[in-house]
């Protein structure tokens, strides 16, 4: 039996990719692992524990991890005491297999077994050498109980997992399996627990969080959740990410106006503007409904900040489909736009869909995009120019002698680079008049420090 090290401390080097669920199976991941003593560290070859955490929504996403442990094969060798583990949606849709690929993994944790980390890391060798990727069903309150992944005043707070939806192209119902929810009461302890630990601002996360309320395990709406978030002792930010448009209810705009630590950012994505195309996507909204939606929101809170994703490409999409998206994007004028080459996921319906789009095409629309949303992003960030916006500071300025340098962000999920003669500590509030707009920042002054106790509002 080869026993973990302990004299010199034992060390964890860990690699995220992907989305917010990833961050927070990695924020539950280095929960645990706080427990077992766990430091990390930014040094592979200075830990006892590698843990990849992988994505597979896009791109050659098995092919990216293998390259990824390559890196670590020869410091295995070196010290064959070393635990490599594989987690998140490539672990979880490959399974065991990934041992006869890489023989040097130790282990393959998947997307709904994350909180056994621990009791598996404490086995003795021969039997923690295992794909720990079977699907749970309902969540019990234990499964959330270690989250770590606090950075800055802020935290990511899982409130769902997995997706129904089953969009035609997308991987995520398969490596994330069926929707449940948490408990709200829960949530709200894990919720008061950061607080009373420092965060200032939470992001419920979930695939599709309109949905939450719907699936096993709810007891409240989402629209309620938020609502009973906001009211948490001592928090100044809530988020949340990602909501289907389909599923995005009157009940939950009223939610803007009534909660105003709620922060005024609403990402929406919309896949496409070509209503053959988000038929084949199986996306359940038109474009004009879609539009319709983002016209009610912005007439109600005017400042709200509203982003959006689009995949250029999908199969069969014409050179008018395309168009369709150009419209969409000129008409919504999003404030950010995350555009995606489509990329065929095995298992998928829509991968063996007639009319996959040449590479060269799909580069080309992605391009177009980027341009057209890069000139309406810098148009929206300069007409913030002479405003005063709240700002929460995330970075002191880390470099000795940057202490004067800090930036934040606005409730609208802005980042704002500004100078103040005083020092200021993460987490704090500050009324910054914004002097010049980039496209991916805005530059401003300090002016006062925000009232406390008073909202956060853009
Ligand atoms: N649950 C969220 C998004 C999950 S994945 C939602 O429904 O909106 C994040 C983004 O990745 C998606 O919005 C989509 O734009 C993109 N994406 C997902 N599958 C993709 C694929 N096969 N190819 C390219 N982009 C994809
Ligand atoms: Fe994927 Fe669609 Fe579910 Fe989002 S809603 S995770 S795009 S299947
Ligand atoms: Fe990637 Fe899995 Fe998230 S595929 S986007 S890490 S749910």
């Amino acid at each position: 039996m080869v026993a973990l090290s302990t004299e010199r401390g034992r060390y964890v080097y860990l690699e995220t990719f992907g989305c917010q669920m990833n961050e927070n199976d990695t924020g539950r991941m280095m929960g645990l692992l706080k427990d077992m003593a766990f430091k990390t560290t930014e040094r592979p070859d200075a830990a006892d524990l590698i843990i990849i955490n992988t994505c597979s929504v896009r791109d050659k996403a098995e092919h990216k991890l293998y390259s990824i442990l390559g890196r670590f094969k020869e410091l295995k060798e070196e010290r064959p005491g070393l635990i490599i583990a594989v987690a998140g949606c490539v672990a979880q849709q490959l399974g065991a297999a990934l041992f006869k690929r890489a023989p040097y993994i130790d282990l393959v944790i998947g997307t709904q077994n994350v909180h056994r980390l621990k009791e598996i890391l404490e086995r003795p060798l021969p039997l923690r050498r295992v794909a720990v990727t079977e699907f749970r069903g309902s969540i019990d309150a234990n499964e959330y109980a270690h989250n770590d992944a606090t950075d800055g005043g802020k935290a990511f707070v899982a409130i769902m997992r997995g997706c129904d939806n089953f969009c035609t192209y997308c991987i995520v119902p398969y490596t994330r399996g069926a929707e449940a929810s948490r408990k709200s009461s829960d949530i709200l302890r894990e919720v008061s627990a950061l607080v009373n630990d420092g965060v200032k601002e939470v992001t419920l996360v979930g695939q599709n969080v309109n949905s939450y309320g719907r699936g096993s395990g709810a007891d409240v709406s989402f629209p309620e959740l938020l609502r009973m978030t906001a009211a948490t002792d001592g928090i100044r930010r809530v988020r949340f990410m990602t909501s289907h448009p389909k599923d995005i209810s009157g009940e939950l705009i009223d939610v803007f106006q009534q909660t105003p630590v709620l922060c005024r950012h609403l990402h929406l994505p919309v896949q496409s503007g070509s209503d053959s195309i988000l038929k084949m996507m199986r996306r359940g909204y038109t474009a004009a409904q879609y539009l319709e939606k983002t016209r009610r929101i912005r007439q109600r809170y005017p400042d709200i900040s509203l982003t959006s994703d689009i995949i250029v490409g999908f199969p069969g999409e014409t050179d008018a489909d395309f168009e369709a998206t150009m419209l969409l994007i000129n008409e919504a004028r999003f404030d950010n736009v995350f555009a995606f080459i489509y990329s065929p996921r095995p298992g998928t319906e829509a991968a063996g869909y007639a009319g996959q789009v040449p590479a060269e095409i799909k580069a080309f629309r992605l391009q177009t995009i980027l341009e057209t949303q890069r000139e309406i992003t810098l148009a929206g960030n300069r007409a913030l120019e002479g405003s005063i916006q709240e700002v929460m500071v995330e970075d002191r300025g880390a470099r000795p002698g940057a202490e004067r340098k800090i930036s934040g962000r606005t409730s609208c999920g802005r980042i704002v680079h500004f100078h103040c003669e005083e020092g200021l500590s993460t987490g704090s509030e500050v009324r910054v008049i914004i002097t010049a707009a980039h496209q991916n920042s805005l530059r401003g002054e300090f002016i006062a420090h925000a009232a406390q106790g008073q909202a956060t509002v853009a």
